[in-house]
């Protein structure tokens, strides 16, 4: 224990890699996502890009093979409470990378998309909605926040990947969702 609270007991590890804007590219995040994925179950990408594993994807950008191309509040706004077992959040990290994405797309940025601190709330609490008892959530970015203990959240792996030169890192972070998870099997195989 610290005076602050207790010290993160979960798995840390620190890798070198080249940078990618396509975070999924670089290839120990890759393989996080492929150590950390369920093998079953509803799993959602919010910004996917071109290159997320999930099961159902959505970029805004309309050239991204996405299933949808949705703002990412109003993708995640249509799948039911618990339904999802999986989450990865890999938004803009910045205000500035939020700018020039939608600049390119020739969309108008609002204070709420630059706020991001405002936005990743929303994303979070749609997170928390959505993901069943025990569901993983996977976020990336400059900081290991994630979704938070507050909101029920254990974290239990990081990993960060260091980039060299000026580059900032890519953290990467895995947290469970805490409650019992469902029991899906057919009830005459329980018996
Ligand atoms: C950091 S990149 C994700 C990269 C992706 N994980 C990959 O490996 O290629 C962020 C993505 O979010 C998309 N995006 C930005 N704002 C969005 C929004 N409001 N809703 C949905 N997608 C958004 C961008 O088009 C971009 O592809």
């Amino acid at each position: 224990m610290t005076a602050t609270g207790r010290h993160y007991q979960g798995r840390f590890d620190r890798v070198f890699a080249m940078p990618n804007r396509e975070t999924f590219k670089i290839r120990p995040i890759r393989d996080f996502l492929e150590e950390e994925t369920p093998a079953e179950g509803l799993g959602l990408d919010p910004f996917a890009g071109n290159n997320s594993p999930a099961l159902i994807t959505n970029d805004i950008n309309p050239d991204c093979k996405t299933d949808y191309h949705l703002p990412a509040l109003e993708f995640l706004r249509q799948f039911h409470d618990g339904s999802c077992t999986y989450i990865y959040i890999d938004p803009p990290y910045t205000g500035r990378q939020i700018k020039e994405c939608y600049a390119k797309l020739g969309l108008t940025v609002t204070m709420m998309d630059t706020q991001t601190a405002r936005f990743m709330r929303l994303v979070k609490r749609e997170v928390v909605r959505l993901l069943e008892p025990g569901g993983i959530a996977i976020c990336c970015g400059y900081n290991t926040m994630g979704i938070g203990k507050t909101l029920g959240f254990e974290m239990y792996r990081i990993l960060d990947v260091y980039h060299g030169g000026g580059h900032y890192d890519t953290l990467v972070t895995a947290e469970r969702k805490r409650g019992r998870k469902p029991d899906r099997r057919p009830l005459s195989l329980l018996v």
